[in-house]
C-alpha cells in the first residue's frame, strides 16, 4: 500500500543514553530537550538514581545533575538494554564500591566478556554468571589507561572504555576493525573533552571533567528507517521524515537504499550538538536487491531486520554477509528474520553471517514469533502494511524499548 505524509520519529535512543550519562559525569547541571521516553531510556535513568545522580523532570525538559557517584544499595536492572548493561558497565569500573547489575530473560543472554575483560585489564573486578553474562558485580576503583584492539566493531564496547578512560591514569586506546557509531567521541567533545580520533582507533587521556552541557536529542535514524523504506520501496508513496539525525556511522541503510534505485533526498542538514541533522523526503519506486558486507555492516546494524524487508519487497537477490553480530542482539535477528519470511512464504536462506532473500517475495497471511525483539516486530509490521497482508505479532508491546508511538505514527499515513 502506497503512503503520503509527514512524520517525526521518536528522538535517537544511542544519543538519548550518553546525554544522561555524560550529565551524569559531568561539573553542574547538564539539560536533556527531546529525551526518547522509552523503556530502554528509563533503565539508563533508573540505573543513574540508583548512584545518586539526581535527575528531574521539567516540563519537557530533563535536569541531570553531575555528581560523585555512590555505591548503589539495589540490584541495578537494565532491563532489555544492552547499552545500558555495556556503557554503565565502564561508569561502575570508575566508582570506588561495588554495583550489582542483572537484566531481562534477553539481556541475560547477551555477551558481557567483551566489556569485562578489558575493564579487568583497567584495574576493576568482575564477578559475572558463567564469567560472562549478567548477573554481575563489578567492584571499582582507581583505573589505568590501557590499549585495547577490539576484536568486533562495537559502539558499547568503545564507549565503556571511553568512559572509564575518562576516570582513569594515563591515556586509554580503543582501535575497531571498521568504525562504529561514534556518539560518545561527538558527545565527549560536545561536553569538553579532549580526546584523538583517528578513522579507527580513538584516544581520551585520563582525569577529565566533563562540563555541563544543553543538549538536545535529534530523531532517531534508526526508527525513521521503518517509515522510509515502506516509503521508499511502494511505488507512489511519497513521505517527509523529518529532523532525522544524518551521522554518517548510522547512515548505511540510505546508501544501501540508494543502491537499491530507491528516490530519497536529504534537505536542511544543520548541527546540532556536534551532529548533523536533516529532513528526509522519500518517494517511493520498485527496488532491486543488492549485497551488504564488510564495513558497511557497522553503520547499518540495526536497520538490517527492516532492510531484510525491503529486499523481500525488491527484486532481485539480495546478500548480506559479515554480520554475524546480529545473532547476539536483542534476539538472534538472522535466525528471526529468516524464520518469519519463511513462515510468510518468502524465499530466504540463513547463513551463520546473514541472509540471502529473493525478491519479490510472494508473500500469505501468517504469525510471526517477535522473539519480543522490538526491531523484528517493527519489521514484520511494516512488511504487512506494505503488502496488504494480515500478519499476527505475538508481542507488539515490545516496541516500547525504541519506539513507543510505533503504531500510532503508522496510522497517521494516508
Ligand atoms: C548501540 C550500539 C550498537 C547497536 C545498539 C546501540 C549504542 O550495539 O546495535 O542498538 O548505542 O552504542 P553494539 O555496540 O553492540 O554493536
Amino acid at each position: 500500500m502506497a503512503i503520503h505524509g509527514e512524520i517525526t520519529p521518536p528522538p535517537d535512543k544511542s544519543i538519548s543514553h550518553r546525554s544522561f550519562i555524560l550529565g551524569a559525569l559531568a561539573q553542574g547541571t547538564t539539560t536533556v530537550r527531546n529525551a526518547l521516553e522509552s523503556e530502554d531510556i528509563g533503565s539508563t535513568r533508573r540505573a543513574l538514581s540508583a548512584l545518586g545522580i539526581d535527575i528531574r523532570k521539567d516540563g519537557k525538559i530533563y535536569l541531570v545533575e553531575g555528581a560523585r557517584m555512590k555505591e548503589p544499595l539495589q540490584v541495578i536492572d537494565a532491563g532489555n538494554s544492552g547499552t545500558t548493561a555495556r556503557l554503565m558497565s565502564g561508569v561502575f569500573a570508575g566508582i570506588d564500591g561495588i554495583v550489582t547489575m542483572t537484566g531481562d530473560s534477553s539481556l541475560v543472554q547477551r555477551p558481557m566478556a567483551r566489556v569485562i575483560k578489558p575493564l579487568e585489564l583497567m584495574g576493576a573486578r568482575f564477578l559475572a554468571r558463567g564469567g560472562a553474562y549478567l548477573p554481575m558485580a563489578v567492584r571499582g576503583g582507581k583505573l589505568r589507561g590501557i590499549f585495547h584492539p577490539m576484536e568486533v566493531a562495537s559502539a558499547q564496547v568503545k564507549s565503556a572504555l571511553l568512559l572509564a578512560g575518562l576516570a582513569a591514569e594515563g591515556t586509554t586506546t580503543v582501535n575497531e576493525p571498521s568504525q562504529s557509531r561514534d556518539h560518545t567521541e561527538r558527545m565527549l567533545r560536545f561536553f569538553g573533552a579532549n580526546l584523538s580520533v583517528n578513522a579507527k582507533s580513538v584516544g581520551i587521556p585520563g582525569g577529565q571533567r566533563l562540563q555541563a552541557r544543553d543538549v538536545v536529542v535529534p530523531g532517531d535514524p534508526s526508527s525513521a528507517a521503518f517509515p522510509v523504506i515502506w516509503a521508499a520501496a511502494t511505488a507512489g508513496s511519497e513521505i517527509v521524515v523529518r529532523d532525522v539525525c544524518l551521522n554518517p556511522t548510522r547512515t548505511g541503510f540510505l546508501a544501501v537504499l540508494e543502491r537499491m534505485g530507491a528516490h530519497i533526498a536529504v534537505d536542511g542538514i544543520r548541527e546540532n550538538a556536534g551532529e548533523p541533522v536533516g529532513d528526509l523526503v522519500v518517494r517511493g519506486t520498485e527496488l532491486s536487491g543488492t549485497t551488504i558486507a564488510g564495513d558497511e555492516i557497522p553503520t547499518l546494524i540495526d536497520e538490517i531486520p527492516i532492510l531484510v524487508v525491503a529486499a523481500a519487497l525488491a527484486s532481485g537477490t539480495t546478500v548480506i554477509t559479515d554480520a554475524s553480530e546480529l545473532r547476539v542482539k536483542e534476539t538472534d535477528r538472522i535466525a528471526a528474520m529468516a524464520q518469519g519470511l519463511g513462515c510468510l512464504g518468502a524465499e530466504v536462506e540463513e547463513l551463520e553471517d546473514g541472509l540471502i532473500v529473493k525478491g519479490p517475495a510472494r508473500l500469505t497471511a501468517g504469525m510471526i514469533r517477535t522473539h519480543s525483539d522490538h526491531r523484528v516486530a517493527m519489521s514484520f509490521a511494516i512488511l504487512a502494511r506494505a503488502r496488504g497482508i494480515d500478519v499476527k505479532l505475538d508481542d507488539t508491546r515490545c516496541v516500547g524499548v525504541s519506539y513507543p508511538g510505533f503504531f500510532s505514527d503508522m496510522d497517521t499515513f494516508r
